[in-house]
């Protein structure tokens, strides 16, 4: 990872001052790196011996950086990794337009490992998570979306970046197609894990840990599972709240919908879909020949559903 660093240090600069600032503010911020891990971490555990993982991890984690930029203005959000979010200090404009950088040098430096697999995989990739987060704008105010419909937009935005993680490191490390399949189902595994947690801490977390303001997907009127099963579970007064809620994206009473998700078993049914998917994720994993790497990918597959940041 210390060399993904110094890829990701390097190929953050820019001539343009506004371009480095706020590139830096968001990449120094932190975050936990799981993406580019997972590209290292299948590369290592099929043999891969060379040195473009780290360029691919980089890659990855360019592109989810320029989501996340994109993102927290679609959002409003105005906290992200412990700081106020790039768009709250810098506005809108800059945000999105260093988003496109970001976004644009992943694209220069996938190219540069010279493999259409490669570019085949993110190309697509890049692709879907933009249809997924058009697809949750269509549904935002929606308090009768079908939990397989949320599941669609999860799979598209999160997953699908996690997939194409870790199919990139069974490709460099030139996986047959059967391991490369079991690799990217992994990734989506761990990646719908990753988000229905995402989901439930924004009623269940605490801010100081999230680096995240919770209640935002209130807020902003986004059905998420731990609301829709509160709907499903609940009296008719707190389905009743809960709907408001959601298509006036009211966060006045906040509390009492944080009681109902609580009270109607909700956190524990998003917990439980979380953990039969980081199962899947495991199952995957354990047909890898024996490694560290091996290990640390098991590992993840608890860490993602037993988190709070
Ligand atoms: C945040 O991703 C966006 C989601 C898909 C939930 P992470 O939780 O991986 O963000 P950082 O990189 O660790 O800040
Ligand atoms: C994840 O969704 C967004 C992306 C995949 C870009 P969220 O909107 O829930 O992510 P956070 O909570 O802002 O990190
Ligand atoms: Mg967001
Ligand atoms: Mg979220």
């Amino acid at each position: 990872m210390a060399q993904v660093d110094a890829v990701i240090a390097e190929r953050l600069r820019s001539d343009v001052a506004l371009v480095n600032q706020i590139g830096q503010y968001i990449v120094s911020a932190g975050g936990k790196r799981i993406r580019p891990r997972l590209v290292l971490l299948f590369a290592n555990a099929l043999g891969y011996a060379g040195s473009e993982h780290y360029t691919l991890a980089a890659t990855v984690e360019f592109i989810h950086t320029a989501t996340l930029l994109h993102d927290d203005v679609v959002d409003e959000s105005s906290l992200r990794r412990g700081r106020q979010t790039a768009n709250a200090v810098f506005g809108n404009a800059a945000s999105v337009l260093v988003g496109d950088f970001l976004y644009s040098r992943a694209f220069q430096m996938m190219v540069s490992v010279n493999d259409m697999r490669v570019l085949d995989v993110l190309a697509d990739a890049t692709n879907v998570i933009a249809e997924g987060e058009v697809l949750q704008l269509m549904n935002m105010h929606d308090p009768d979306l079908a939990v397989d419909e949320y599941l669609r937009v999860i799979r598209s935005k999160t997953a699908k970046l996690f997939e194409a993680s870790a199919r990139l490191g069974a490709i460099i490390a030139g996986a047959d197609a059967a391991v490369e399949a079991s690799c990217a189902s992994y990734g989506r595994s761990l990646g719908t894990a990753f988000q229905l947690i995402d989901d439930l801490l924004d009623y269940d977390g605490e801010t100081h840990e999230l680096g995240k303001n919770v209640g935002d997907d209130l807020r902003e009127g986004k059905p998420t599972l731990p609301l829709l099963v509160a709907m499903s579970q609940g009296t008719a007064e707190e389905r009743e709240l809960i709907r408001h809620a959601i298509e006036k994206g009211e966060v006045t009473r906040l509390p009492d919908v944080v009681a109902a998700v609580r009270r109607t078993g909700a956190i524990d049914a998003a917990r439980e879909l979380a953990g039969a998917e980081a199962e899947a994720a495991r199952l995957c994993a354990s047909a890898l020949p024996p490694s560290r790497y091996k290990d640390a990918l098991l590992h993840l597959c608890a860490q993602a559903v037993d988190r709070s940041s």
